[in-house]
């Protein structure tokens, strides 16, 4: 399978971020728990240099939570702030205050040093698409997501959200689109819905989704599909369809309703709390 992007979207939308990342004293990065590093733009870390920087590890529920600690165990030992959280339905967001006023310490005593008091820190939401951005930021502003920093009427200018007294956040978080030559990665970004399904064949995509569950979660699929697992990932797809009732007009097995049966059901987190890569495979 080859996955394809469009440089056009994410030239514009870097140049974008470059601008806009200048305001900015927190670079707050979003990536999807179940595959942290493929759910990364590796641009993030040349625009965000000298930025305080927090990763929030969202989508939580989904994950599997041994190997979510693992992740932050990870990051915080490359120097970032992590978090993780599960910005639907609110959940470990009440820790990101504290930790963004960890992250930037230095500014803050930088400023006390200067004799400039209160300055909120700034700070911007990024992240590929789909990962949460705006679910974040809507969970996270809140109540407070009260404007500031605009007039009516003045179109010009960034809109800032002001979350209390010592934090604003750029209204529009910063789109980075995926960046990849490893294929995994673009795989990986199927799996979790970060490439649309017309991009790619459900099928083959269910195939290569049942060799990772099987190679990393052994027996789940056999739990919730009543599969056999050392089948080949074609014969596994045969079953569920069998095993589903997945049938199409005319009375044949319908394949591609078992694929998206499958899909689904790993994208919501009903085959089991699942991560599809590993801090201990990346350096
Ligand atoms: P984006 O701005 O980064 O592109 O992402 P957005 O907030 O639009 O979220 C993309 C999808 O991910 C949405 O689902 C959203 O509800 C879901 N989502 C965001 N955070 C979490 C989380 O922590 N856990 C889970 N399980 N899902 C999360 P959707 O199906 O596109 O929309 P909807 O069904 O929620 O309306």
């Amino acid at each position: 399978m080859e996955f394809q992007w469009y440089p056009g979207h994410m030239t514009k939308a870097k140049r974008q971020m470059q601008e806009d990342i200048k305001l900015i004293d927190l670079v707050i990065e979003l990536v999807d728990a179940r595959v942290p590093m493929s759910s990364r733009n590796p641009d993030i870390d040349e625009l965000g240099k000298n930025k305080a920087r927090l990763i929030l590890l969202n989508k939580s529920d989904l994950a599997d939570k041994a190997v979510t600690d693992r992740w932050k165990n990870f990051f915080e030992a490359k120097g970032y702030h992590v978090v993780s959280i599960d910005a639907r339905n609110n959940k470990g967001m009440k820790a990101i205050n504290n930790v963004i006023n960890e992250a930037c310490a230095e500014k803050i005593a930088r400023d006390r040093a200067r004799g400039i008091k209160n300055r909120p820190v700034r700070a911007m939401v990024v992240g590929i698409p789909n990962v949460g951005k705006s679910t974040f930021i809507n969970s996270f502003a809140g109540r407070a997501s009260a404007k500031t920093g605009n007039k009516p009427g003045v179109t010009k200018g960034k809109q800032w959200i002001k979350l209390n007294k010592g934090v604003e956040l750029l209204d529009t978080p910063g789109i980075l689109w995926p960046k990849f030559e490893d294929q995994t990665v673009g795989l990986r970004l199927a799996f979790i819905g970060s490439i649309k399904d017309d991009l790619i064949q459900r099928q083959e995509l269910a195939m290569e989704l049942i060799k990772v569950i099987v190679s990393n979660y052994p027996g789940a699929l056999e739990s919730r599909y009543n599969v056999n697992e050392t089948g080949e990932p074609s014969e596994m797809l045969k079953q569920v369809a069998e095993n589903r009732n997945c049938i199409a007009k005319g009375g044949d097995l319908d394949y591609e309703k078992a694929a998206l049966l499958i899909i689904d059901d790993f994208r919501n987190g009903v085959i089991g709390h699942m991560d599809l890569e590993f801090p201990e495979d990346y350096k």
